[in-house]
């Protein structure tokens, strides 16, 4: 038995210790927004943040997670009060066929959480593992600087758990 803080919640899942963490985030949380784009560490779909840190999930095992609070895309906000980084998404039309942004977002996410005013190269270099096969690499950034610009984004703070 596995214990998971995820977006502020506890689970106790009974799954083996090497499991994914995406597997378990999209199979036996139903936490969908992360994608299983490669499955090998090089396309950042798949990515979600582990103690406000953004990793790789489908190459994480659960059991690697242990106390530490994992947030997906769904911690940000709802379709009817999407998150800053969501809106300037949505804003920017960085969407196409949209695989690649709940790793675009969680990656972004992190670094706006702990740099007030990221330079352009920083926000170049931070999101370097994150790739857009539909090529809207410019509305991304585009997107995430319009954030950057307004200051540091609050962190998730010290996580509230409920079973
Ligand atoms: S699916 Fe995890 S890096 Fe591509
Ligand atoms: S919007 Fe299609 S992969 Fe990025």
């Amino acid at each position: 038995m596995i214990e998971l803080h995820v977006n502020g919640e506890a689970h106790r899942l009974d799954v083996a210790p090497e499991t994914p963490l995406l597997y378990v985030l999209r199979d036996d949380l139903k936490l969908n927004g992360a994608k299983f784009g490669c499955g090998m560490g090089q396309c950042g779909a798949c990515t979600v943040l582990v103690d406000g840190r953004p990793v790789f999930s489908c190459l994480f095992p659960v059991s690697s997670v242990g106390a530490r609070p994992v947030r997906t895309v769904e911690s940000l906000g709802t379709v009817e009060r999407p998150g800053p980084l969501q809106k300037a998404f949505i804003d920017h039309q960085a969407v196409q066929c949209g695989y690649c942004i709940a790793g675009m977002i969680m990656r972004a996410q992190a670094l706006l959480e702990t740099v007030a005013h990221p330079s352009e190269q920083q926000i170049r270099e931070h999101m370097s593992p994150n790739l857009c096969r539909c090529g809207t690499h410019m509305r991304i950034l585009a997107a995430i600087r319009e954030v950057a610009a307004q200051g540091r984004l609050p962190g998730a703070g010290p996580q509230k758990v409920s079973a």
